[in-house]
């Protein structure tokens, strides 16, 4: 069994405070992933460990404006640097002058993700030793079910970089996180008072019906098989 492997079997079910614990006390490089969601419980629990954390959001350029105030807010709430990466410029301008602003809706939405999300978190990820993020199981029963408390980046590491991915919110349910949000009067989306869920890009997010899957608002016209963007999938 590799060490990651008896790592995982280690903190598997444990805690999230425990497994960013172990994060955070053993890799001085590393880095929390934040959407703009309720990922925010993750910094709130991360800085009561250790104050010196690098966080990173993907600023597609299509964000809902609540959300690019909520970055703002937490950045000030919690005096923190908040790094926004952006797409590169040139990829994004030739894609936009062939396909316009919406083609996701009609050819999906791989090529934009790509172009404004895994390709700025493929370069921030190649300059750290591990990532943090916020990913549950609870998200999607088509593609979250196997999330590790820990794991080597299945998408991102290669020969030469060993990338260790943490999931420390892994085996909490909404509701859980949704309490300690509550207990610790911790910021949050005010898109969450409208109904929405789960919240990626504005165009590609929508509210959802009571007791409809919160990915039921992503992507909404494709299978719920293909709601994933390229930051959590394996290769
Ligand atoms: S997504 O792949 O469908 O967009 P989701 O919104 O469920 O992901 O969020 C799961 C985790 O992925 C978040 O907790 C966060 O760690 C990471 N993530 C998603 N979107 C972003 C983003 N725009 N910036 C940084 N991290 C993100
Ligand atoms: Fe583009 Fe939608 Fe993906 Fe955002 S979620 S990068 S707008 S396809």
């Amino acid at each position: 069994m590799s060490n990651i492997e008896s790592l995982q079997t280690e903190l598997a079910g444990k805690n999230p405070r425990k497994v960013l614990r172990h994060v955070l006390d053993n890799y001085a490089n590393v880095a929390i992933s934040f959407s703009g969601a309720e990922d925010v419980v993750l910094i709130d629990m991360a800085l009561k460990i250790r104050q010196d954390i690098q966080i990173f959001s993907l600023d597609t350029g299509r964000l809902h404006p609540e959300t690019y105030q909520f970055i703002e807010q937490v950045r000030k709430h919690y005096n923190i640097e908040i790094e926004l990466l952006s797409p590169d410029y040139q990829q994004l301008e030739a894609f936009v002058k062939q396909k316009g602003l919406f083609s996701f809706y009609e050819d999906g939405h791989k090529q934009c993700c790509a172009i404004r999300k895994v390709a700025p978190l493929k370069r921030k990820l190649a300059t750290v030793d591990a990532w943090i993020t916020g990913q549950r199981k609870d998200q999607s029963v088509d593609t979250r079910q196997n999330i590790p408390e820990i794991q080597v980046d299945p998408a991102f590491a290669t020969d030469s970089h060993q990338l260790i991915k943490f999931n420390p919110l892994a085996n909490q349910s909404s509701a859980q996180i949704w309490d300690y949000i509550e207990a610790y009067q911790v910021p949050y989306n005010k898109l969450h008072q409208q109904g929405y869920i789960s919240i990626g890009c504005e165009p590609c997010t929508q509210p959802v019906l009571p007791n409809q899957h919160e990915r039921a608002g992503r992507w909404w016209w494709e299978e719920t098989t293909k709601k994933e963007c390229g930051l959590h999938i394996a290769k």
